[in-house]
């Protein structure tokens, strides 16, 4: 009887130990409201300078277009700052949400003239959306 107990108990645990690794799994996959609040944050903040659709070019920032799997200072084309050339990062959610919250800490000497976006939730739909596109 008590053993019955324990076990039953034991399956909840499990049950709710699973619920919540894929909870994280869906954010690190990038949630669509995540995409959806980081596609407004890009249209408000970034679009002025930057294109995500492909083939746009002679804009002020360098299109993002598949910008996650890119390296740093890498599109074609495109003059870059010497500071984005040498620091040859790759770019993903991780590296493009510290680019976003500081550029001019992540990339000393970065042309781009953006202060950075404080709300580390912001950063990580932004970076989320760019993932995706
Ligand atoms: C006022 C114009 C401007 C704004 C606003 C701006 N950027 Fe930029 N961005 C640039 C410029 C210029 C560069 C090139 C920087 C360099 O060469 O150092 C750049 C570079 C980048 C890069 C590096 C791309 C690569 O190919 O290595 C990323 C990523 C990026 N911006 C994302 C963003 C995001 C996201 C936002 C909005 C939160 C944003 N930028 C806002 C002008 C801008």
């Amino acid at each position: 009887m008590h053993n019955n107990k324990i076990r039953r108990c034991l399956a909840g645990l499990t049950v709710l130990a699973l619920f919540q690794v894929s909870q994280v799994q869906a954010a690190a996959a990038c949630a669509p409201a995540a995409v959806q609040k980081g596609s407004q944050l890009f249209a408000q903040e970034c679009s002025v300078c930057h294109a995500v659709q492909k083939g746009v070019t002679g804009m002020m920032g360098v299109n993002l277009n598949g910008v996650a799997g890119r390296t740093s200072g890498t599109f074609p084309g495109f003059s870059y700052s010497q500071a984005m050339k040498d620091k040859a990062v790759d770019w993903k959610a991780e590296s493009l949400q510290a680019f976003i919250t500081q550029p001019q800490a992540f990339v000393p000497g970065t042309y781009m003239p953006y202060t950075g976006m404080a709300a580390a939730d912001d950063s990580a739909a932004v970076a989320c959306f760019l993932t995706q596109q």
